[in-house]
């Protein structure tokens, strides 16, 4: 944000071209990353959404150089990572646990600073991170709200132009998010770049302008809340499906999904006045009713839950309970 080489400085915060990372070795292999492209352009908050095990740490760990792809590239801010990272580029909050120091935030704080070579003035930092009312308390005696925003304080240390949240708000309470994300605001607002991850949906709606939503490795879909919902089918019919086949009510236009469930039909559709048009036409208009699909039906229909092998280029028919497909 300040430093006089970085006004030279073009390109986006974020370049993820092709990026493959696979653990394991021969018939046993996980593919965390399995070609992820992701640009992420500076002064974007961007949330990376995804269930536990979606490759949202992975990600995060080539990002900031700790791990390196089997194949892509990785660019963070016009450079490699490593020479990003080293230059106080950007910051990060993990999501492995690091034992807590026995300092005081400003003691913390200070150090960090004095690695980097164009830091933010530690009272400025303190402040921007909210934590300025405890800074000369021990970490270790901290709640634990308060001592992720010194964790959050430590990642801008370096006055980066990009922080890299790894699930920030896992262990908090609603106060402590608020709080956090006010923080996080305040950064975001001077310019910052600041790319988090999370799997709840809510909070990537709420605190980012752009979701991307990552499933096995792969980045599934990627927009606003909004569009997100929209992409997979923003339109709900449900109606009595009086004998018609989940296949066949898959097969009506706009319907990107089916369910069957209690003796009602759901249908996901992006369009539902065609929807209902086609249904009206084959008579089926028993109990209809129309709405909108929340954004937590969007990102449930777009992740599978890690036993279940989903084809989503196709529509999909998925059978709930007892009734037959
Ligand atoms: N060091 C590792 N060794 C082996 N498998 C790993 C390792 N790290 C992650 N994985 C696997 O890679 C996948 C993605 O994990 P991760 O990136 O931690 O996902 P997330 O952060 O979205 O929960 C998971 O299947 C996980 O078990
Ligand atoms: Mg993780």
């Amino acid at each position: 944000m300040t430093g006089k080489t970085r006004i030279e400085d073009r390109g986006p915060a974020v370049v993820f071209t092709g990026v493959v990372k696979t653990y394991g070795r021969a018939g046993r292999t996980v593919r965390a990353v399995d070609g992820v492209d992701l640009i992420v352009e500076r002064g974007e908050t961007v949330a990376l959404l995804g269930r536990n095990g979606a490759g949202k740490s992975t990600a995060i760990g080539l990002l900031l150089g700790l791990d390196t792809p089997d194949s892509g590239t990785v660019r963070l801010l016009g450079r490699s990572p490593e020479r990003a990272v080293r230059a106080g580029l950007a910051g990060a909050m993990l999501q492995d646990g690091r034992p807590i120091p026995r300092v005081t935030a400003r003691e913390l704080v200070r150090f960090v600073a004095s690695l980097h070579p164009h830091p933010l003035p530690v009272a400025e930092t303190l402040g921007l991170a909210g934590v300025t009312a405890y800074a000369d308390r021990r970490v270790d005696k901290l709640s634990g709200g308060q001592a992720q925003r010194v964790r959050f304080a430590v990642a801008l240390a370096g006055d980066p132009e990009l922080v890299v949240l790894d699930e920030p708000t896992a262990a908090l309470d609603v106060e402590a998010r608020r709080s956090l994300w006010e923080s996080v605001g305040k950064f975001a607002e001077r310019g910052g770049t600041v790319l988090f991850s999370t799997h709840q949906l809510e909070e990537a709606d709420r605190y980012a302008d752009r979701v991307v939503v990552m499933d096995r490795g792969r980045i599934v879909a990627d927009g606003s809340g909004e569009e997100i919902g929209r992409s997979v089918g923003g339109g709900l019919v449900s109606l009595d499906p009086a004998g018609l086949t989940g296949l066949e009510l898959a097969s009506l236009p706009g319907v990107v999904h089916v369910e069957m469930a209690d003796g009602r039909a759901q249908l996901r559709t992006d369009d539902s006045d065609a929807t209902v048009v086609a249904l009206a036409a084959i008579g089926a208009v028993r109990d209809l009713r129309v709405g909108r699909a929340t954004l937590e039906d969007a990102f449930l229909s777009l992740t599978a839950p890690p036993d279940r092998e989903a084809d989503t280029a196709a529509p999909t028919v998925t059978r709930v309970g007892q009734e037959a497909v």
